[in-house]
């Protein structure tokens, strides 16, 4: 299959290429249905990656430019905005383990798995030579800091950090606030714990283990890195940036809501001191 084909291609294109490829696994069929980490999800990572790819510095598109020439000497550049696209949607594929089921340990392996099943697309498709490209940015999709993921490696190339950035921005939109509550409901996790510690708030790193309550999750969106570390791409950074006030009024309402302001007051206050 040429690779040319997947640069702005429909979803049912897509669907259907990757239910042939991977016709054996009863997983795909998990993947291509769930909702949070399935296709619907890659696809609106690949929608995302699409929006930051046509805002890229000039440094940020000559960069991919040349890691296209590995692969395509012809048109580089929409050759690695491509390889982009099937990356944000593979990303989270291997979320799902053989049977179909999201466990924790798949979860916490699904960079890996996900990496592994992205490599055998592109051999089945004779996309051999964008490869190491694939593997690289599943393998660092999630990372954002050497303290919040420290198993994990920052991306090796622009290719990885685009979708890595577009990835990274679900977790930085005012939606996210109402997202992760309605998550917490589905898990049966508090919104708001008052007996967690702050030090363990603080503390917690996303992917390790579970957050004690919602409040965790959402000051970890609040306060958490949106350096160049995390949003590799800067139109990504500038508008992370410009969202935090609007996930800090997002916060304080639900605090009010649920009778928590006081608390929220206070866990703040020292949120706030640590980041100057
Ligand atoms: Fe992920
Ligand atoms: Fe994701």
């Amino acid at each position: 299959m040429e690779l040319l084909q997947f640069y702005g291609a429909s979803e049912g294109f897509l669907r259907g290429v990757i239910r042939d490829t991977f016709l054996d696994h009863v997983w795909v069929n998990a993947y291509l249905e769930e909702k949070t980490h399935g296709f619907l999800h890659g696809d609106r990572v690949r929608k995302g990656s699409k929006k930051l790819l046509g805002k890229l510095t000039d440094d940020e598109r000559q960069k991919l430019t040349l890691e296209g020439e590995e692969f395509d000497g012809a048109s580089p550049f929409t050759s690695a905005c491509a390889v982009v696209e099937i990356c944000s949607l593979l990303h989270d594929g291997g979320r799902f383990d053989e049977r179909g089921e999201q466990t924790e340990e798949s979860n916490k392996m699904h960079h890996i798995i996900g990496a592994d099943r992205a490599v055998e697309f592109c051999k089945s498709l004779g996309l051999d030579a964008i490869i190491p490209y694939v593997d690289n940015t599943i393998l660092c999709h999630d990372f954002q800091s050497p303290t919040d993921t420290p198993s994990l490696d920052s991306p090796s190339y622009m290719i990885g950090s685009v979708v890595q950035s577009s990835d990274q921005m679900g977790w930085m939109h005012p939606g996210s606030v109402e997202r992760t509550v309605q998550y917490s409901l589905v898990v049966n996790r508090p919104i708001f714990d008052p007996t967690v510690l702050i030090e363990d708030r603080i503390g917690w790193q996303p992917f390790v283990g579970d957050a004690l309550d919602a409040l965790t999750v959402l000051l970890k969106q609040l306060y958490g890195n949106t350096g160049p570390d995390r949003f590799g791409v800067e139109a990504a950074r500038t508008k992370v940036e410009r969202y935090k006030p609007q996930i800090r009024a997002g916060i304080v309402a639900l605090s009010d809501r649920e009778g928590f302001r006081q608390e929220l007051d206070e866990i703040m206050q020292v949120y706030d001191n640590l980041s100057v």
